[in-house]
């Protein structure tokens, strides 16, 4: 198994079939939805309106979640795909509902196997995929976010 290691010491790693042994802590697919919902009115992101939407693409059926909040950039995408990364903190007094860095995680993978992540932010456009099907696929070991981001930095302005 390919581990990188800090100083020998191994680090330990996640199993794809994590994303969902995790995604059983829902017993309903309602909490699943919860976490999104939390994640859009959370103060960190600050949504004014939150759309649901179900589709269908290549003849699958898909649910889509929209938020008018802050986006993500390269960094907090990577995060948003990784597991117990959250440094929410109360503004204006509203408090954080989110704690643990797992919600999106356990909820997007109890609701389907496959998660896309599409943001427009202030600095950045992204997206970031989280998918069972595609780790299958390619036989994964461990779990890889396949993250796309276009920066606008202070000397690339026109890049975007
Ligand atoms: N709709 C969203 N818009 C912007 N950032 C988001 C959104 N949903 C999640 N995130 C980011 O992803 C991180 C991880 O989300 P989550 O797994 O639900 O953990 P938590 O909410 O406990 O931090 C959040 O801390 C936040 O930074
Ligand atoms: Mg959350």
């Amino acid at each position: 198994m390919a581990t990188q290691a800090d100083r020998g010491v191994p680090l330990s790693t996640l199993c794809p079939k994590f994303l969902h042994t995790n995604s059983t802590s829902h017993t309903w697919p309602f909490s699943a939805i919860a976490e999104l919902i939390d994640n859009a009115y959370d103060p960190d992101v600050s949504a004014k309106q939150f759309w649901i939407d179900k589709t269908v693409v290549q003849g699958q059926e898909c649910l889509s979640f929209m938020d008018n909040g802050n986006g993500l950039d390269h960094e907090t995408m990577h995060k948003m795909l990784s597991f117990g990364y959250s440094d929410k903190v109360a503004v204006n007094g509203l408090e954080p509902i989110g704690i643990y860095g797992n919600g999106f995680k356990s909820g997007s993978m109890r609701l389907g196997k496959d998660a896309i992540v599409f943001s427009k932010s202030k600095s950045a456009r992204c997206v970031g995929m989280l998918s069972q099907t595609y780790l299958e696929e390619i036989d994964a070991k461990q779990i890889i976010v396949p993250i796309v981001c276009f920066e606008q930095g202070e000397k690339d302005k026109n890049i975007l």
